[in-house]
């Protein structure tokens, strides 16, 4: 599956603009987690592997929503069409969600979506916060503060990001600053 498959498959099943948006965060956050994690054995092939399972994790979530089905979030559509997309991605997907699918993440990759999701979100309610609204005015101190705040963006579960440290053997400020990086890189793409 090309990137530009994956983009037309993502814009075919999500109309929602800032779900669009979110997983093009995702998308940017998992190719800068993947190329920190395989300084020493990078792959483009993998990194747009990466990339596309951020960009097509919640590809089920407008269906899941409108058949009343949240809790199959994650592997619904796999239900309709078991090849809609292929491994690895798939496995990712489906276990990005896994206290409702109880499919278990396994892989780095699987992870890395998983402890990264929610922490798009914040980043975005963190740069809303700020008085320019604007992802290139907060740094990481600004989202790290925000992270630590326990009645900010009070949805976000902590503890899945903060499993990176134990998962990915990635540092919980680096993680949060790789995300970071990453969308500020498309910020105009994200609105923001
Ligand atoms: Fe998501």
């Amino acid at each position: 599956m090309t990137r530009e498959e994956a983009y037309k498959l993502l814009t075919g099943y999500i109309t929602n603009k800032n779900l669009i948006k979110h997983s093009l965060a995702a998308e940017a956050a998992m190719k800068k987690i993947y190329k920190f994690i395989h300084k020493e054995d990078y792959s483009q092939k993998d990194e747009d592997i990466w990339g596309i399972t951020g960009l097509l994790h919640d590809l089920d979530y407008e269906v899941s929503q409108k058949e009343d089905k949240l809790d199959k979030h994650g592997i619904l559509l796999f239900e309709k069409d078991p090849n809609i997309i292929p491994e690895p991605m798939a496995h990712a997907i489906k276990s990005h969600n896994y206290k409702s699918t109880k499919v278990l993440p396994a892989s780095k990759m699987d992870w890395a979506i998983t402890c990264v999701d929610g922490l798009t979100g914040l980043i975005v309610s963190s740069a809303l916060i700020h008085s320019d609204k604007k992802l290139g005015s907060i740094d990481i101190n600004f989202v790290i503060n925000r992270f630590n705040t326990p009645s900010f963006s009070r949805g976000v579960d902590r503890e899945i990001i903060k499993l990176c440290e134990d998962k990915l053997s990635i540092d919980l400020r680096e993680f949060i600053s790789l995300t970071l990086s990453g969308m500020q890189e498309i910020a105009s793409d994200l609105g923001l």
